[in-house]
């Protein structure tokens, strides 16, 4: 979702603003712009579409050392030139970018902005034209933001030009994220570190309702009470080449690759050195002493933790609920005496799990959150974080993230057990090596998948996925992935529930991929297999081995049952992804979804 860059130093600006908002393309957008200022005043340039499109439309002779930049995906008024930041005040002294929703600017419209006329749809365009309003009156520029900001409800990560004062960036930020970055003869801004990896891997963290000054040479936070803040900056430790595609067409198909390789990384990262699971003793204290765990998560990470539970209650014997965060919030159920929260997200942002984690804070009750972002706000903000190392994802629909979520929330599930006294049955590291090795074969195999896909999915306008207990939640995984970036209306349903209504919709030739990895359920969903061919549907059976049937489509390699959801997703990715191929889509990029979903 949105995404914000700024640099302020000796270098031409707009190149490496072009560049940052190539980096944050995989957030998703659907409008982009730059302003850099000069000598001449303040260039601004705007594009509907693709930065490529933006790229194209930028006057290459116009040369300046400081500017900002902004992808924007619609939320007040349509995506279209027009609306597309960055913003300008009436008299174009001043131009803005903005990430997040301003709930109150109808209200701040009418009463400050009476006079002034407002050439976009946006919300965004009455920040900037309130603090012109109050430069009018008589403020300097730090101080009419400051009183502009305290007017703001609603979240916001905000870079602001002045151009009587070329040699400043004034950045705030409420609930959305925002990084300073820091060099030697520049500053940067941006709204994720891997935007200015190319110029710098120092950043400075910034906290809700604080301003930042950024000029070439100094950094100066302030609260906005007016008061300075001090902040060590960190070192960003992301290798240039995670976030580069390499040979691989498109960045899903490597993620996808790179599932066995995050197994391993997170084999070792939470093994001590007798090779035994290890988490850290606070977080394995707070789950073991929790009488409930609440899971709270969004779309991918939200079927991890559906799975999750599972372990935490049939190997911990922690009873555990699982709710989508957006819900969550206005309908908590009752909470249990001693509830751990533990929020599963990839992003460590989503504006939704935030709400969430910000509520139960207030009531006092500890979080932990499970994300890819270290230092990302959902890991700050929560009392404990466990990492999923599973590297930068940047395709939009998430693949290695949701694999290594249920791979940590299996050990920390493990941990918990054996804290508890209780007996696993099997050896979680070997097996999860086995699951490693099992994910290196599927994805050989994507001659295979290409094919399924091929057979099945390339003429349709809908598909089922079926599967009961784990392969369920898998189900509803691969149907998510599918409609993601094919757009195939897609659906997971549990085998069970099918002929309570949707067994309707069932005609000749629909595709329906039902999982079978599960003994106990196994005769049940060939029973349902059976329901659905019967009425014309074009059935494809993926099993796990010792459960195969001769007609089956695809056979899984031996795993682990209780973790075959670590397994049995790869073929739905990859075939997810070979329809979306075949189709025509942009696969990184699907329209209208964002990979960080920053507003509410
Ligand atoms: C967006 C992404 C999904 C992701 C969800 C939750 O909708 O497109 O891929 O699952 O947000 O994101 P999170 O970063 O919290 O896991």
């Amino acid at each position: 979702m949105c995404g914000i860059v700024g640099y302020i130093g000796q270098l031409d600006a707009k190149e490496i603003l072009l560049k940052g908002l190539e980096k944050l393309e995989y957030r998703g957008y659907d409008s982009a712009g730059i302003a850099v200022a000069n000598e001449d005043g303040v260039h601004v340039f705007k594009e509907k579409g693709r930065i490529a499109d933006l790229r194209a439309a930028v006057d290459q002779t116009v040369m300046s050392q400081a500017g900002i930049g902004h992808t924007r995906w619609a939320t007040h008024g349509e995506p279209s030139r027009l609306n597309a930041h960055p913003h300008q005040s009436a008299s174009g002294r001043f131009t803005l970018v903005h990430n997040g929703v301003i709930e109150n600017y109808v209200q701040l419209t009418r009463e400050y902005l009476q006079d002034v006329e407002l050439k976009s749809d946006t919300d965004t365009e009455v920040v900037v034209q309130l603090i012109e309003q109050f430069v009018k009156g008589g403020l300097d520029t730090e101080e009419a933001f400051r009183q502009t900001l305290m007017l703001l409800k609603g979240s916001y990560a905000i870079a602001l030009f002045d151009l009587e004062n070329k040699g400043t960036i004034y950045v705030a930020k409420n609930k959305s994220p925002l990084l300073v970055g820091l060099g030697d003869t520049f500053n940067v801004v941006a709204s994720d570190a891997m935007a200015m990896l190319q110029v710098t891997n120092e950043y400075v963290e910034l906290m809700d309702k604080e301003m930042v000054i950024v000029t070439d040479k100094k950094v100066v936070i302030k609260n906005l009470d007016g008061e300075l803040m001090s902040r060590a900056s960190y070192i960003a430790e992301l290798d240039a080449s995670d976030i580069e595609k390499g040979t691989y067409p498109h960045y899903m198909l490597k993620e996808i690759d790179e599932q066995p390789l995050v197994m391993r990384k997170i084999i070792q990262t939470y093994q001590d050195e007798n090779g035994k699971l290890s988490i850290p003793g606070d977080v394995a204290e707070a789950v073991a002493e929790a009488d409930r765990v609440y899971i709270i998560a969004c779309g991918t990470s939200y079927h991890a933790g559906l799975v999750g539970k599972q372990f935490i209650e049939s190997w911990a014997k922690v009873p555990a609920e699982v709710h989508v965060a957006s819900e969550f919030s206005y309908n908590m159920p009752l909470l249990s005496e001693k509830p751990l929260f533990i929020f599963i997200s990839q992003s460590g942002e989503t504006a939704d799990s935030r709400a969430v984690l910000v509520q139960v804070k207030k009531l006092g009750h500890k979080a932990l959150t499970i994300t890819n972002v270290p230092g990302s706000t959902l890991s700050r903000e929560a009392d404990y974080t466990l990492l999923l190392n599973a590297g930068p994802e940047i395709a939009v629909a998430s693949t290695k993230a949701y694999t290594a979520q249920i791979a940590v929330l299996a050990i920390l599930a493990a941990v918990t057990a054996e804290s508890r006294g209780k007996a696993l049955g099997f050896d979680l590291v070997k097996e999860l090596g086995i699951i490693g090795n099992a994910m290196e074969a599927l994805c050989d195999q994507k001659d295979e998948m290409e094919m399924i896909a091929r057979e099945y999915l390339t003429v349709t306008r809908n598909a089922f996925f079926i599967g009961r207990g784990l392969d369920y939640f898998v189900c509803l995984e691969g149907a998510l992935k599918l409609k993601e970036i094919s757009y195939i209306q897609a659906e997971g349903f549990a085998g069970g529930e099918l002929k309570h209504g949707t067994i309707a919709l069932i005609e000749d030739g629909t595709p329906v991929i039902a999982l079978a990895t599960q003994e106990h359920v196994n005769l049940s969903i060939r029973g349902n297999v059976k329901e659905v061919t019967a009425r014309g549907a074009n059935a494809c059976v993926i099993s796990l081995k010792g459960l195969e049937e001769a007609d089956d489509r695809f056979v899984l390699p031996e795993v682990q049952p209780e973790l075959a959801p670590l397994v049995s997703v790869i073929p739905l990715q990859l075939i997810a992804y070979y329809a979306a191929l075949h189709r025509g889509c942009d696969v990184d990029k699907p329209r209208n979804l964002a990979k960080s979903v920053t507003v509410e």
